[in-house]
């Protein structure tokens, strides 16, 4: 008989609990939502009111960002009047870590009673009608590492999280897209507020015109290389979750274009966008229901 901490390697129930309890003895905020920012989307975790900053090099069993536009900190607080924990940069597997490493602060947002998570990411838009800048619901994923076998689930199942098969088919909240849609339609962005399906590679290297070809005729709206392993591990612990990816850059997709992927679009598409992203999520946090299964 195998034990569970034999085969995993950084997100066991007991490393999730003793970062949790550490977290929980250092901060009076109790989140009920959980927000992970993606490359340039910081922002988000500065709106949270009293906040309470932890270094992730200071977090037990936390890994540490390496990469330029993630800042590395867990931010608790407030944001419209609801206890938030937001990661202000997240972890991805070109990183190096295992895969079960860069999603264990989901499993310790879940331990430490989150209920709700958003995440949100930079992405290249696949579809045509997309323009940079506008920002996607995503409704489904393809998750390309998991077809090779490479998923956060791995190994043996801990029953104390969730199912060992667990179901992906509704993996992103009908409910919060819904709200998602009336709050764009509030704030008046309807016309750049898309809706569609993610597609997550491995990078670091950004994909091929072939690459880019054959996702989109798969179906992918938007590539991009994280999240995806959030929402398996955040569903497989039953929590609700919501994303949202702004498109940084077009995929290229044509052999006589001149335009190339990089890091530094990115990061400005964010700079530039931002602000209509962080209005559309503090805005939908405001009006989460908590406690009630059939509310927000
Ligand atoms: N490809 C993959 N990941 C990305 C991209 C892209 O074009 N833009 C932002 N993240």
């Amino acid at each position: 008989m195998f034990s569970v901490s034999e085969f995993i390697s950084g997100n066991s129930y007991e490393e999730c609990q003793a970062t949790a309890d550490w977290l929980l003895s250092n901060t009076q905020v109790r989140p009920i939502v959980g927000i992970v920012c993606g490359s340039g989307l910081g922002g988000l975790a500065k709106m949270l009111k009293d906040p309470q900053v932890f270094k992730y090099s200071d977090i037990p069993n936390f890994p540490r960002s390496t990469v330029h536009g993630h800042a590395g900190q867990l931010v608790f607080g407030t944001l419209k009047g609801k206890p938030c924990v937001c990661m202000q940069g997240r972890f991805h597997l070109y990183e190096g870590y295992p895969i079960q490493k860069i999603t264990l602060p989901v499993r310790v947002f879940k331990l430490m009673g989150v209920e709700t998570m958003i995440m949100t990411n930079a992405a290249g838009g696949l579809n045509q009608d997309y323009k940079v800048g506008d920002v996607m619901v995503i409704k489904d994923h393809i998750n390309m590492p998991g077809f090779a076998g490479v998923s956060p689930l791995a190994g043996p199942n801990d029953d104390r999280f969730g199912v060992r098969f667990p179901c992906m088919s509704d993996a992103y909240d009908r409910e919060l897209r819904e709200l998602a849609h009336d709050v764009a339609t509030e704030l008046g962005y309807n016309d750049f507020l898309r809706e569609g399906v993610y597609c997550v590679l491995g990078g670091p290297s950004f994909e091929t015109i072939a690459e880019c070809r054959m996702l989109h005729m798969l179906g992918a709206d938007a590539v991009g290389m994280s999240t995806v392993h959030e929402v398996i591990v955040a569903r497989h612990a039953g929590m609700r979750c919501f994303a949202l990816s702004l498109i940084s850059n077009r995929a290229v997709m044509d052999y006589d274009s001149q335009e190339k992927a990089n890091h530094e679009e990115v990061l400005e598409t964010g700079r530039q966008t931002a602000e209509k992203l962080e209005n559309l999520v503090s805005t939908m946090v405001a009006r989460l229901e908590h406690g009630n299964d059939n509310a927000f």
